[in-house]
């Protein structure tokens, strides 16, 4: 039995040393240490031996047992590093290699003017209102004193969801929403997304931006819609820009205005973009009209306010010499490159 015992350890180191990855050195330490295994069979013989043998041979058996144990943990140690070293070579990289460029996205042109347009803003006191693209009729015309009978609640100029649904077609609702959330004082701006029933050419497109504006308090004259729409033209088209205020007509203003600026492409002394007129239309104004304020829950006869309503496509094409508003949404990086 001795000699059976020490031919199982000079078998069992053979096996051990001869292995080549971890799983294999498993399958050597299952086959004499495990259950089943083969040491472990000759140790469950030692019943039929002599009581002078059993002593001898069950101390030789535990020597066995250290040693194939001994071969194995030395055997781990060193196929461990052989597989480490392996897997850092596999795995190694050639910083020599050519590398993949990952094309770096940026602001479209018209998210750049809108964050410049809203800094000016901010900048003068006012807080940034969000309201939703999806509008009930009642916000985007009845509350905004637009009687049932008004063009531009026609099927030919609206998006219509059903009948008291739509896409907004200008951001004055959001003037509603936040008067009927917010008492006076208020002074708010609300940049956004709005949608007409409009053929597109170079200057309209179905989906365009605008930025809403309203300021209610105590107080408030068309002196300052005046003052506050001239710093802002100044501060985003330029210094030398000149504003010009004309009557205009919308149902929730009272009096009404359209601001022109001059013509930032001849410097207002008439060329083709300006259709030779030296001015550029930018944006509808006037006084909240009282109706509104009254709808809100606002009294007007303590409170008067201006409000003001931008095409910020337009802002952007005006700042950038851009002469066609369908480039801004045609994916074109040539052209959103350039900005
Ligand atoms: C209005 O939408 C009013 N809500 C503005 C307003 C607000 C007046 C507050 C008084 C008080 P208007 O329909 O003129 O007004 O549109 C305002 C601006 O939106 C236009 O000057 C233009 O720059 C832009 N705009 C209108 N339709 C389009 C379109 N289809 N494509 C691109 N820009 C457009």
């Amino acid at each position: 039995m001795e000699a059976k015992l020490k031919q199982l350890q000079s078998i069992a180191k053979e096996e051990i040393l001869s292995a080549n990855s971890s799983e294999d050195l498993e399958r050597v330490r299952v086959k004499y240490l495990g259950k089943k295994g083969e040491l472990t069979e000759v140790l469950r013989g030692m019943g039929a031996l002599s009581s002078e043998e059993r002593p001898l041979i069950g101390k030789i058996a535990n020597e066995v047992r250290a040693a194939i144990e001994d071969h194995l943990q030395q055997a781990r140690t060193t196929i461990k590093n052989k597989e480490l070293e392996l897997k850092l070579e596999s795995e190694a990289i050639d910083v020599t290699m050519p590398g993949k460029k990952v094309p770096l996205g940026k602001k479209h042109p018209l998210i750049q003017g809108m964050d410049e347009l809203k800094e000016i803003f901010i900048s003068m006191g006012f807080r940034v209102a969000e309201g939703p693209e999806v509008e009930t009729v009642y916000y985007n015309f009845d509350a905004l004193n637009a009687a049932p009978n008004h063009p531009s609640r026609d099927m030919s100029d609206t998006f219509y969801i059903n009948d008291d649904v739509i896409l907004r077609t200008q951001t004055s609702p959001v003037q509603v929403r936040v008067m009927e959330k917010i008492k006076p004082p208020i002074r708010i701006i609300s940049p956004g997304r709005c949608f007409r029933n409009d053929t597109p050419d170079a200057t309209h497109s179905p989906m365009f931006h605008q930025l809403e504006g309203l300021v209610v308090d105590k107080g408030i004259t068309l002196a300052d819609l005046k003052g506050t729409l001239e710093v802002f033209a100044k501060r985003f088209l330029g210094e030398d820009t000149k504003t010009k205020f004309r009557p205009h007509n919308f149902p929730f203003t009272e009096p009404s205005a359209e601001m022109d600026v001059t013509c930032f492409k001849c410097g207002s002394k008439g060329c083709g973009f300006c259709k030779g007129s030296g001015w550029i239309e930018l944006l509808g104004a006037g006084m909240v009209h009282p109706n509104v304020l009254r709808n809100c829950g606002i009294d007007p006869e303590v409170y008067s306010g201006f409000a003001f309503g931008m095409g910020i496509d337009r802002l952007v094409m005006s700042k950038y010499n851009v002469d066609d508003i369908r480039l801004f949404f045609e994916n074109d990086m040539r052209f959103l490159n350039q900005f």
